[in-house]
């Protein structure tokens, strides 16, 4: 009896577990869609259909999924390539390219997703956009000493600046690595490579949730007459 949302997210990430073969290194995304690709590589290793996986967790939120599905971690130090990549993503444009960070961890996944050899897109048909900023805020992890000027110079580049505050939590949000997250209203982001580039440039700021050029395959879960499909 899941809603039509849950459904899509599902079945879009059972089909992206399903691309995962033997012996191979998997970048572990974040996120609620992730969520299901993670458990089902978990479930085709135990029932033997996979042999032979490592992931690559990009959170805590992927550390805990994956000891709870029994997928054996690594880290980036111990291998030579990432295989394959699977995670989801806020907003994606006609181009691939994607803002991600929703879930506060787009840093640890930019980091994994760009090494793989094929970085798989799993996302429900709400998140697709003409263009990106559409919808969904640009989050941008900061050093926290430096929230204040980086606002500032934000607001300078045109975009509107919020602290993102926690949700069952006193305060700011921190991240997996100690930070904290911006979130930048732009009424349009026409240039998002130019962009990614600018605000990784501000002193103090680690990385911002846009990724330009790195996906290669958009799985995309739709319900169509009550129906959950993926294209
Ligand atoms: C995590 O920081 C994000 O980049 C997620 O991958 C993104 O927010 C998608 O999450 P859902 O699959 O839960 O919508």
């Amino acid at each position: 009896n899941a809603d039509p949302v849950t459904l899509m997210k599902q079945q879009v990430g059972y089909a992206a577990a399903a691309k995962v073969q033997s012996n191979s290194i998997v970048g572990l995304g974040t996120g609620s869609t992730t969520a299901y690709a993670i458990q089902a590589i978990g479930e085709r290793l135990q029932s033997g259909d996979l042999q032979n996986i490592k992931g690559i967790p990009t959170s805590f939120q992927a550390i805990v999924l994956a000891r709870q599905y029994g997928i054996p971690l690594v880290t980036l130090d111990e291998v030579e390539k990432i295989d394959i990549a699977i995670d989801g993503a806020d907003e994606v444009d006609p181009q691939k390219n994607l803002i991600k960070g929703g879930g506060a961890a787009h840093t640890q996944e930019k980091i994994v997703d760009s090494l793989a050899d094929q970085f798989i897109v799993v996302v429900d048909s709400g998140k697709l956009v003409d263009h990106l900023g559409s919808t969904f805020l640009l989050p941008v992890e900061v050093l926290p000493m430096a929230v204040t000027p980086v606002m500032k110079a934000i607001e300078k580049l045109g975009g509107k600046p919020q602290l993102r505050m926690g949700v069952k939590k006193a305060g700011p949000v921190v991240t997996d690595q100690g930070n904290l997250v911006i979130d930048v209203k732009f009424d349009r982001i026409d240039q998002p490579a130019e962009l990614e580039k600018t605000l990784n440039n501000l002193p103090g700021v680690l990385e911002n949730g846009l990724f330009v050029g790195v996906a290669d395959i958009i799985m995309v879960g739709e319900v169509k007459d009550g129906q959950p499909s993926v294209r």
